[in-house]
């Protein structure tokens, strides 16, 4: 089989590493793809963006399955047009790609079928959403409706502060279009939980808990990122709040979806906080979580191609999806001063045997140089959490490039649940 992989991120190479291991991949070609993912597949320069590039690519080389991996591509109607030209695809389609497009969709989706959430309020008015805050509960938490590179979403802890949240997303627009409308919704507390799930839109099958860190600096402090790191399962995630989530959100989530004509198919991403109410979903993706799937699939004991083909044939309640019962911890190495300016072109030196996702790098004359804010994420399983921690921080010891920058307390918090 020719396998078609849509983007050029870690997230992208840890899903190639997977289906390379199934024995009817012949080749796989990672449109963009980056200069680490070109040890695994053939990387075409194609924009992940560039829909009707990546479609006549795909018709051209008679590739027999094509996955597309980041938001934008989806949202933008990517599997549509697949599709539309006979190739089989894991992912959304673009009316089921809303529930990650449009906050204003999600949250409304959510009132609508009940499925628990915080209390939120959707403006398209900018003078209603500053008066709304006058009297609004404080810290507050100000969403852009449309994808905005994973920023789109202030907590302010003052009342001005969230005021100029709303003036900069829909007078300054800096978030383009994705702040014409936005949501104000209710602060909530509690341990985060990320959920990435199987689903064909009758059964939903949920992979291993994660817990991402997003935050740049130790103690989750400084700003918001892509996703500093990741440990797999999360401690936090019982089997109890497991069997809760699958009633109260999982289920009625692809239940509504199918309701509204907009049957989900492919990774459908739970973004959950466990409240002192209850589990409560903060977001949607529409796809596989960055760097989540660094230490999901690496614990993934199935095939993924023949799940992925699995849910193309409407079929996934006869897949097998086991996973194993060890544990992973993915730390991303980034180029110090991200998310903010960074510099790049640094050679990077890592061992070849380890589980290293490569997320942003070239290759010039030859030489694996950075070339993201994010560059790398190093991934260890072992028997136990703490083992794996301890592991990838070993490894992270033995890759260099000048001006590497990662979090020293990776799976830290994860640790203390264990504890308790
Ligand atoms: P998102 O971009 O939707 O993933 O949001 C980024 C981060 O903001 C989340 O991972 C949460 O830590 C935080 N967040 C989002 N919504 C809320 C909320 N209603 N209450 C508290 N924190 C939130
Ligand atoms: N790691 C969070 C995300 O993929 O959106």
């Amino acid at each position: 089989m020719k396998v078609l992989v849509v983007g050029g991120g870690g997230r992208e190479h840890a899903i190639i590493k997977k289906i390379k291991e199934n024995k009817n991949v012949e080749e796989i070609f990672a449109l963009p793809g980056n200069g680490g993912i070109a040890a695994d597949a053939t990387c075409v320069n194609i924009g992940a963006k560039d829909i009707s590039a990546i479609t006549d690519f795909a018709v051209e080389n008679k590739i027999d399955f094509a996955v597309v991996a980041p938001d934008d591509p989806l949202v933008l109607g990517a599997v549509d047009s697949l599709n539309e030209a006979g190739i089989k695809t894991f992912g959304p389609n673009k009316a089921a790609a809303i529930i990650e497009g449009s906050k204003v969709f999600s949250k409304n989706l959510m009132k609508k079928y009940n499925i628990p959430t915080a209390e939120y309020e959707v403006f398209t008015d900018m003078d209603a959403a500053l008066a709304y805050l006058d009297t609004a509960p404080i810290p507050t938490v100000i969403k852009a409706d449309g994808l905005a590179l994973g920023k789109g979403v202030i907590i302010a802890t003052e009342r001005e502060e969230a005021k100029n949240a709303v003036r900069s997303m829909m007078e300054d627009k800096i978030f383009g279009d994705s702040g014409n409308n936005i949501v104000i919704e209710e602060f909530l507390e509690g341990p985060e939980v990320s959920v990435l799930s199987f689903t064909d839109g009758k059964t939903v099958v949920p992979m291993i808990s994660s817990m991402d860190h997003k935050r740049a600096k130790d103690n989750d402090m400084g700003l918001n990122t892509g996703g500093m790191g990741t440990v797999a399962p999360n401690p936090y995630y019982t089997d109890d709040i497991a069997a809760e989530c699958m009633e109260k959100i999982f289920l009625p989530t692809i239940d509504a979806m199918n309701k509204e004509g907009r049957s989900f198919s492919g990774c459908l991403y739970f973004g959950l906080m466990l409240t002192k109410n209850g589990p409560k979903v903060i977001e949607y993706n529409c796809r596989f979580g960055d760097p989540e799937t660094q230490v999901v699939l690496p614990l993934l004991e199935s095939d993924l191609l023949d799940i992925m083909l699995a849910i193309w044939d409407k079929k996934l309640e006869n897949a097998e999806v086991k996973f194993s019962d060890k544990s992973a911890c993915c730390v991303v190495m980034a180029s110090d001063g991200y998310p903010e300016k960074y510099n790049t072109g640094f050679e990077i030196t890592m061992p070849q045997d380890k589980n290293i996702f490569v997320a942003g790098a070239k290759i010039e004359d030859g030489i694996l140089k950075t070339s993201g804010g994010r560059v790398l994420g190093v991934t260890e399983v072992s028997d136990t959490l703490e083992n794996a921690i301890s592991a990838a921080y070993e490894t992270v010891k033995s890759v260099s490039f000048e001006n590497a920058y990662y979090r020293n307390d990776i799976g830290k918090k994860a640790l203390m649940a264990e504890v308790k």
